[in-house]
């Protein structure tokens, strides 16, 4: 599932996909495929929306292995999960499928859950996690056997706190299911309900609780935690051949692409620096990625998220748990500086704390 508007990550996705927003300097949506590439699912259907179709279809071919095919289907609304997945019935057909929103990401591979799949044979399996806010979700309500007997989207008095993670087993009766449901109170049809329906009308739904992490990178706090898990389970100490170290200290797990310069630096992984970067008289703190062609002098960073070619200079504070957009500048020139001059993309953030 990579259509939808991104409203939660704004301003990001005032430009680009929610789906594309890296975490450890790799979109969301390629973990996403190779999730399921890993599960040796070789034929994927991509919901794209007409807004950042052309944009996901891109990045999708950049992952694109020689074995696998894809196939781009647009959804021209944002009508719904269940909408998306009605779209593409012919595409699916009468075969058993896994559903994966593409801005989620779980530790788990998909492997065990396929297998459980098959073995256990049902008409949808669902993954819950236990949630502090599970107002935001859909919410699953257990019977004392701990067999799911009612789900709902986003409810305001939650019965559990159970939230349904956005990966899904399915069988073709969820297309029966589809065709029965309402547009919810948001517009949308929700895939929630058509397995609340599937479960009114008798067919089997197994739920099984999620024991490793997992990732909903729908907002600002989302995508820095996003980054940290991501950088701690996946980033490898990994030096491009050609990366200039001048004066350069790497400590623990540092990843830097090819064409980067480090000078009289500091950098505590795990941290991801992309490529033709160039970091100078810097700090670079754990739990950071720095995307393509950034250029960081003079000046400290921790936990942030910098998309590419950001340019940070000469800032004499610690900037800490931000995250900057493409092309953003953060830049002091004069010592101490006699003005501030901003220009600040729409619903941007900005704390002096
Ligand atoms: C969607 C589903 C919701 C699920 C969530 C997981 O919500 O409707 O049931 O818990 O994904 O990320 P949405 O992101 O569309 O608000």
């Amino acid at each position: 599932m990579a259509g939808g508007r991104g409203t939660r990550l704004r301003p990001l996705t005032h430009t680009m996909a929610k789906q594309l927003v890296p975490v450890a300097n790799q979109p969301i949506l390629h973990y996403a495929f190779s999730s399921l590439y890993e599960a040796g699912i070789r034929d994927i259907g991509v919901i794209i929306s007409p807004e950042t179709g052309a944009d996901i279809r891109a990045s999708a071919q950049l992952w694109q292995p020689a074995d696998v095919t894809l196939t781009f289907i647009e959804q021209d609304e944002p009508a719904g999960l269940a909408h998306a997945v009605k779209i593409a019935h012919g595409f699916l057909g009468a075969s058993p499928f896994v559903m994966y929103l593409g801005d989620n990401l779980i530790e788990n591979p998909l492997t065990d859950l396929i297998a459980s799949f098959r073995q256990d044979p049902c008409d949808a399996l669902i993954l819950l996690k236990s949630v502090d806010n599970p107002q935001a979700f859909g919410v699953a309500q257990l019977d004392a056997n701990h067999q799911v007997v009612g789900l709902e989207e986003k409810p305001a008095q939650p019965k559990s706190d159970l939230a349904l993670v956005g990966v899904y087993l399915f069988t073709a009766a969820v297309f029966e299911a589809i065709a029965q449901i309402k547009p919810s109170a948001r517009g949308e049809l929700e895939i929630t309900d058509a397995i609340d329906t599937m479960i009114a009308h008798g067919r089997r739904v197994r739920a099984t609780r999620l024991e490793g992490w997992w990732l909903d990178t729908g907002k600002k706090d989302d995508l820095l935690e996003a980054n940290r898990v991501v950088l701690d389970a996946y980033c490898q100490p990994n030096l491009a051949a050609d990366v200039v170290q001048d004066g350069a200290q790497f400590r623990g797990r540092v990843s830097v692409g090819e064409g980067t310069v480090v000078r009289n630096s500091v950098v505590q992984g795990p941290v991801s620096i992309g490529k033709h970067c160039v970091i100078e008289d810097a700090y670079i703190g754990p739990y950071s990625s720095v995307g393509d062609g950034s250029i960081i002098r003079k000046s400290e960073l921790d936990n942030c998220v910098l998309l590419e070619r950001c340019h940070i200079e000469g800032i004499p504070t610690r900037i800490e748990q931000s995250i900057f957009g493409t092309d953003c500048q953060l830049v002091r020139n004069e010592q101490p500086p006699a003005a501030y001059r901003f220009m600040i993309g729409d619903q941007s953030v900005i704390e002096v704390v």
